[in-house]
């Protein structure tokens, strides 16, 4: 049983036991002086809204949401921002003047952030994102909005299809046909399917330069399968997801308190691990 006083923000997740965003959160609160009691919790399936509202009637004031319920908090939110509506997609709720719950996205600032923070992204640039689940759909519309033409691959075609008809008013979004796009060569490659699936290749050399940049959303302390394909192709410029965790971490707190945190120490921290 969690003891509900002990806490004022959560994250709402399953499984939720990799999360290094109490560490995190536990990081900002410190370095901001804000009194800022964050949690992991793991919610059984099927219990998602029931739950979450018990959270929100007790001491909870704003939380994040990990997989697999970004869906279900997009229509547990009473309001939303722009971009999550865009999305249709949340992983920031916060609790407003104990009347409504605002539902946000954070997910795509905070990728965004860290490509710049690495230079793995230009205005214009061709990026191929391999995946179309819920952390896709937070973060196309800043890549559309910086003019990057995005391509989408997905082992279920049909959610690729999905994701281009529900973004093809914001920007140059593209379902990936390996016969259609033979000639292309993408600046950037971006990771976004679930963690540890291993995989022999992930995309024919033919579509990638010796300028290619790397990201795999995912993280942890062993290297991901993703990493290890972009090393033994020969990939100079590869990382991990942890900077966007950080930074959709620092702009949830800012959500929540209006002060955005620090998050270069943080990143250093978590990398050396
Ligand atoms: N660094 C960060 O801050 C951050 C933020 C958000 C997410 N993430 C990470 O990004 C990953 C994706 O998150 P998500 O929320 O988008 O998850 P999700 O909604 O469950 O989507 C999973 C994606 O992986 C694909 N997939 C699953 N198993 C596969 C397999 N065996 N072969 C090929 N493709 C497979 C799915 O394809 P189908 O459509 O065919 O099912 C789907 O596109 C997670 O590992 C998550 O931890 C990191």
């Amino acid at each position: 049983m969690h003891k509900l006083e002990k806490f004022n923000y959560a994250l709402f997740g399953n499984p939720i036991d990799h999360s290094q965003s109490p560490k995190i959160h536990d990081f900002f609160s410190k370095q901001t002086g804000i009194l800022h009691i964050y949690k992991s919790v793991n919610i059984p399936i099927g219990k998602f809204s029931s739950l979450v509202s018990v959270f929100f009637k007790k001491n909870i004031q704003g939380a994040n949401v990990t997989a697999p319920f970004k869906k279900e908090a997009y229509f547990f939110s009473n309001k939303l921002t722009k971009r999550a509506k865009i999305a249709q997609s949340v992983n920031t709720l916060k609790k407003i003047n104990n009347k409504y719950i605002l539902g946000d996205n954070t997910d795509g600032i905070g990728l965004l952030s860290d490509l710049l923070r690495l230079k793995f992204i230009k205005k214009n640039f061709s990026i191929l994102i391999l995946g179309a689940g819920g952390a896709v759909k937070g973060v196309l519309l800043p890549l559309l909005s910086l003019g990057c033409s995005v391509y989408i691959l997905n082992r279920t075609v049909l959610n690729a299809v999905n994701l281009v008809e529900q973004f093809k008013n914001y920007g140059k979004i593209f379902f990936f046909q390996d016969k259609i796009f033979k000639n292309k060569h993408f600046d950037l490659v971006i990771n976004a399917i679930s963690r540890n699936i291993e995989k022999k290749i992930f995309l024919p050399s033919s579509f990638l330069s010796d300028k290619t940049f790397f990201y795999d959303m995912n993280y942890g302390l062993k290297k991901t399968p993703f990493i290890n394909w972009c090393s033994g192709i020969g990939g100079k410029y590869i990382s991990n997801g942890i900077g966007m965790l950080v930074f959709q971490a620092a702009y949830s707190f800012l959500e929540w308190h209006n002060v955005l945190p620090d998050t270069d120490y943080i990143i250093n921290i978590l990398n050396k691990k």
